[in-house]
C-alpha cells in the first residue's frame, strides 16, 4: 500500500486552512465520508497480506484519529468565530440617544406629567446636593408612625385614613405607607449623618373625591448635619419654589404649623393671584390682591425622631419637608382635575404629557416648562 503520510498531511493542511464550517464539512466528507480518500484506503486493506495489513491498518487508524481530532478542533474554532461575528453584527448600542421624529415613535409617546414633575424636582434638589432615596410601599407601623413620633394613641393617626393589611400572627398590622416620611427613618437608621436626601414616591390613603386619590405621590426631603438650622430650611425651600415654578421673585411665606415629627413646624405658601377668576402663580401686585397657595409641610426634625434613629440631638439637627406631587404639578401645568392623572386617557396624555426628549435640567433654566399642547 502507498505511503499514507503525504495524504494525511494534505488533509491536515486543508483542515487548518478551512475558513468556514461548510468548507470544513466538505473536507471531512472528502476524507472520512463513505467514499472518502481514507475510507477507500481502509477498504483496500483486505487485499493485503496479514503482515502488511497489520502495519498499514495501524498507520491508517492513527491517521484517521489525528484527522478526526483536527476536524473537531477546527470545527470548534470556526463555530466560535461565527458566533462572535454574528454577535458583533447584532450589537445594539443602548447608550445611543433616541432619534427625534417619526421612525422611533418619539412623536407619539408622551412622558406622564407626574414622571416629568418628579424629574424636575429631583433635578433642582440634585443641584443642591441631595441624593434620591426610596423605601417600600408596604410599611411597618414603626416606620410609618411610631418612629416619627406618632405613638398608637396619637390623634394624627386618625387623620391619615390608613389602609391596613390583615393582622399578622402577632396581631401587628402592616400598612400602605400614608406618606414618604418613613423613608426618613429608614435612611437615618441605615446611614450615619450628614444626610441630604430627596424621596419621591407613591403614598396611600383611604380617601377618594375630586381632590383626593387613594394613591398619590409625595416627595420627602431630609437634611441632617451638625449646624443645619431653620435658615437653611427657608433658603432651600424658597430656592426650590422659585426654580420649580420658574418665577424669580415668587413670594414664599412660612406659616407656623404642627407636625409630630418636626419642631418647630412650618407650612409653606407661594404667592398667587386670582384676579379675574384666573389663577396665576407669582406676585399679586398689578394683577390683583396677593393670595397664597399652600404647597409644602416642613420643620426642624424633632429631637425624639433623631433619638429613635440612634442620632444624638445634642450633636446633630436638621430639617425635613414633604410635598404633594400632584398638587404642584396641577399648579404648574394648569391641570384642573386630580382624577385625570390616573385615567390613562390618551387624549389627556397627548395634551398634558411631555416629549421624551424634554429632559428637565436646571442648567437650561426654566426646566423647560409647558405642557406639550
Ligand atoms: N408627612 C407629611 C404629610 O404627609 C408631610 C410632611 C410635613 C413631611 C412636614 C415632612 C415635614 O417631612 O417636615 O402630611
Amino acid at each position: 500500500m502507498e505511503d499514507i503520510d503525504p495524504l494525511r498531511d494534505d488533509i491536515l493542511r486543508e483542515v487548518r486552512e478551512a475558513g468556514s464550517p461548510e468548507v470544513l464539512e466538505a473536507i471531512r466528507v472528502s476524507a472520512l465520508g463513505r467514499r472518502g480518500r481514507l475510507t477507500l484506503l481502509m477498504r483496500g486493506l483486505g487485499e493485503l497480506g496479514p503482515e502488511a495489513r497489520r502495519v498499514a491498518g495501524a498507520a491508517l487508524n492513527a491517521a484517521k484519529d489525528e484527522i478526526a481530532a483536527s476536524l473537531a478542533e477546527a470545527s470548534d474554532r470556526l463555530h466560535r468565530a461565527a458566533l462572535a461575528n454574528r454577535l458583533a453584527g447584532e450589537r445594539a448600542d443602548v447608550t445611543l440617544p433616541v432619534l427625534p421624529g417619526p421612525p422611533s415613535g418619539c412623536d407619539t409617546g408622551r412622558i406622564h406629567p407626574i414622571s416629568q414633575t418628579i424629574d424636575e424636582i429631583i433635578a433642582i434638589f440634585g443641584e443642591m446636593g441631595f441624593v434620591v432615596a426610596e423605601g417600600p410601599h408596604i410599611e411597618d407601623d414603626f416606620y410609618n408612625f411610631t418612629a416619627l413620633n406618632i405613638p398608637p394613641d396619637h390623634p394624627a393617626r386618625q387623620e391619615h385614613d390608613t389602609f391596613y393589611l390583615p393582622p399578622r400572627v402577632d396581631g401587628s398590622r402592616l400598612v400602605l405607607r400614608t406618606h414618604t416620611s418613613p423613608v426618613q427613618i429608614r435612611t437615618m437608621l441605615a446611614q450615619p449623618p450628614p444626610l441630604r436626601i430627596i424621596v419621591p414616591g407613591r403614598t396611600f390613603r383611604a380617601d377618594h373625591d375630586s381632590t383626593h386619590s387613594p394613591m398619590f405621590h409625595q416627595v420627602e426631603g431630609l437634611v441632617i448635619d451638625r449646624t443645619t438650622h431653620m435658615g437653611h430650611l427657608k433658603g432651600c425651600l424658597i430656592e426650590f419654589c422659585r426654580a420649580f415654578f420658574d418665577v424669580e421673585d415668587l413670594p414664599v411665606r412660612f406659616r407656623p404649623s404642627y407636625f409630630p415629627f418636626t419642631e418647630p413646624s412650618a407650612e409653606v405658601d407661594i404667592g398667587c393671584s386670582r384676579a379675574g377668576g384666573e389663577l396665576k402663580i407669582g406676585h399679586g401686585g398689578a394683577n390683583g390682591p396677593q393670595d397664597w397657595l399652600e404647597i409644602l409641610g416642613s420643620g426642624m426634625v424633632h429631637p425624639q425622631v433623631l433619638r429613635n434613629c440612634g442620632i444624638d440631638p445634642a450633636e446633630y439637627q436638621g430639617f425635613a419637608f414633604g410635598m404633594g406631587i400632584e398638587r404642584v404639578a396641577m399648579l404648574k401645568y394648569g391641570i384642573p382635575d386630580l382624577r385625570t392623572f390616573y385615567d390613562s386617557d390618551l387624549r389627556w396624555l397627548r395634551h398634558y404629557g411631555f416629549l421624551p426628549l424634554d429632559i428637565p435640567s436646571p442648567v437650561r433654566g426654566a426646566l423647560s416648562g409647558g405642557a406639550a399642547a
